[in-house]
């Protein structure tokens, strides 16, 4: 069974995010999605909340199960017998941030392969950090969110 990771912040899970989640689940048997726990970011949602939207989000994708992380990403794979990390690329900003978190679990366990799925260009422009920012001034968010997101968003005000 091919298992694949894919880790992130989620604080709140995309359009975006749910897109790559999606076309990843027809990639591999089974995606794990990993919200990690103790971000440096300061968080806008807490973890439990983090992991139940996105249930919500993803209920329609059987081969995919959330589960929430601290700690190291490599210990998270191996806990869940996976080699296989999958991250979304917007931009080359984005790959500039992700190249060295890629050497970095590289180093820490040599079989870990980082698979990159490039942003559909529909959703270049959204970001966790958009959708907080726009939150603070009661502004329109439904084209950065799904609309299971955007109730459970709104449940949370
Ligand atoms: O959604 P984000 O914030 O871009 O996700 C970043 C994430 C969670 C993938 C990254 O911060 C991570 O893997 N953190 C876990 C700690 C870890 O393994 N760090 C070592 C990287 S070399």
């Amino acid at each position: 069974m091919r298992i694949a990771v894919f880790p992130g912040s989620f604080d709140p899970v995309t359009k975006g995010h749910e897109d790559l989640i999606y076309r990843a689940s027809k990639m591999f048997d089974k995606v794990i999605v990993g919200v990690l726990v103790n971000s440096n970011k300061n968080s806008f949602l807490k973890a439990e909340d983090k992991k139940r939207i996105l249930e919500l989000a993803l209920e329609d994708l059987p081969e995919v199960e959330v589960k929430v992380f601290d700690g190291l990403l490599v210990d998270f794979l191996r806990e869940n017998n996976s080699k296989i990390i999958i991250r979304g690329l917007r931009s080359m900003l984005d790959l500039e941030y992700e190249m060295p978190l890629d050497y970095g679990n590289k180093v820490l366990d040599p079989q870990i392969e980082t698979v990159y799925l490039l942003t559909k260009p529909e959703y270049s422009h959204i970001s966790s950090s958009a959708v907080k920012e726009l939150m603070k001034y009661n502004a329109d968010i439904s084209s950065y969110v799904s609309e299971k997101v955007l109730n459970a968003l709104n449940e949370l005000k």
